[in-house]
């Protein structure tokens, strides 16, 4: 079943805003633009219960309602032409049998997912970097691809990865890191006529978007389609229509407080989470702009964490893009030599 969930926003003054010249790399504005990362006023709260799978606010509204299961949609690769694959390149040979039997290799080599946000850059999460798989095996970028199983899309090899230098593992803050992948294709095929287009940054846009509280986003990826020992790896690109939860419900729903600060984002769906390896995903607006040759959205948030998935009242959190835009400018900028960067 094919769900054509991604439905067109009119939102024209931000997608007026786009790049109109179509042969243009997508670029970073100079400044970062205010505002656009900016919370709007929630109502104050005193008290969060999550009952039956609601958060209940003091006036008696449910609100943030989440049910079991990770329900996603299947997301055509045409809808989604800067999601990105990130794997590790071990050979069959170095897998068990008895592994091989119970998982296709597509699937144990599957690290996260990522977005093209300009020429050779994907944009993932810190915690994705394998640097002993990197090393020994070399790390690979896929795009322009939505069945995993198949051999569909290009893939690159990844020569360069810039960790942000404060990512946290305990607390997860600053999981981003930037892979840049070498085009060694012999015919040099423009991406785009593969498919294949950067997304724009959320807070590059002078409009913004300024997100609203309760902001309609999308996440995406080929992450596991149930928790536990037999969660498996979705081969089709699922998309996740979620809600914006703000920083401040979203420290109390998670019950940690140091783990939710200005630079990261929070979204919660009924029934649907991001969940193991959609990590490093864009988490986008619904503001989309379709015209005879692409398609637009914008990257708000990087898959990072959760606790467990589609837990009912727990939100999944996002590295928030706006908050590092500086960072990514200078990641790219960086000299060859640089593998980690604050
Ligand atoms: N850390 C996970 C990964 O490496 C992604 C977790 C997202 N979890 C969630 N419930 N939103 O793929």
């Amino acid at each position: 079943m094919r769900i054509a969930c991604l439905a067109v926003a009119a939102m024209g003054s931000n997608a007026a805003a786009q790049s109109e010249e179509p042969d243009a790399p997508f670029a970073l504005p100079e400044t970062i633009q205010g505002e656009a990362d900016q919370d709007l006023e929630v109502a104050p709260f005193e008290r969060l219960d999550v009952l039956g799978g609601c958060i209940y606010f003091l006036d008696g509204r449910p609100k943030y309602c989440t049910h079991k299961g990770i329900g996603g949609f299947f997301l055509d690769k045409d809808k989604a032409p800067w999601q990105a694959q990130l794997s590790t390149n071990i050979p069959a040979s170095e897998y068990r049998a008895t592994t091989l039997r119970k998982y296709p290799l597509w699937e144990l080599n599957h690290l996260c997912g990522g977005s093209l946000i300009a020429p050779n850059w994907i944009l993932t999460a810190a915690h994705c970097i394998k640097r002993d798989e990197m090393r020994r095996y070399g790390l690979t970028v896929r795009l322009g691809v939505g069945d995993l199983s198949t051999p569909e899309g290009v893939a690159f090899r990844i020569d360069r990865a810039v960790v942000h230098q404060d990512y946290d593992p305990k607390t997860k803050l600053n999981d981003i890191a930037l892979v840049r992948f070498v085009d060694e294709r012999p015919n040099k095929r423009p991406l785009r006529e593969l498919g294949i287009e950067p997304i724009a940054l959320h807070g590059s846009l002078p409009e913004g978007p300024r997100l609203k509280p309760e902001e309609e986003l999308i996440t995406m990826g080929w992450g596991v389609t149930s928790v536990g020992p037999d969660g498996r790896n979705s081969k089709y690109l699922l998309g996740f229509q979620l809600n914006r939860m703000p920083n401040e419900f979203c420290a109390q729903a998670l019950k940690a407080p140091e783990r939710v600060n200005a630079s990261v984002i929070c979204a919660i769906g009924p029934g649907r989470d991001a969940c193991q390896g959609d990590s490093g995903g864009p988490l986008n607006t619904k503001v989309y702009h379709f015209d005879s040759r692409r398609v637009i959205a914008v990257q708000v948030g990087i898959v990072s964490w959760g606790k467990g998935c589609a837990t009912p009242g727990v939100p999944g959190v996002y590295t928030r893009v706006s908050a590092h835009l500086g960072w990514i400018r200078r990641a790219m900028a960086a000299p060859e030599t640089v593998t980690t960067l604050r």
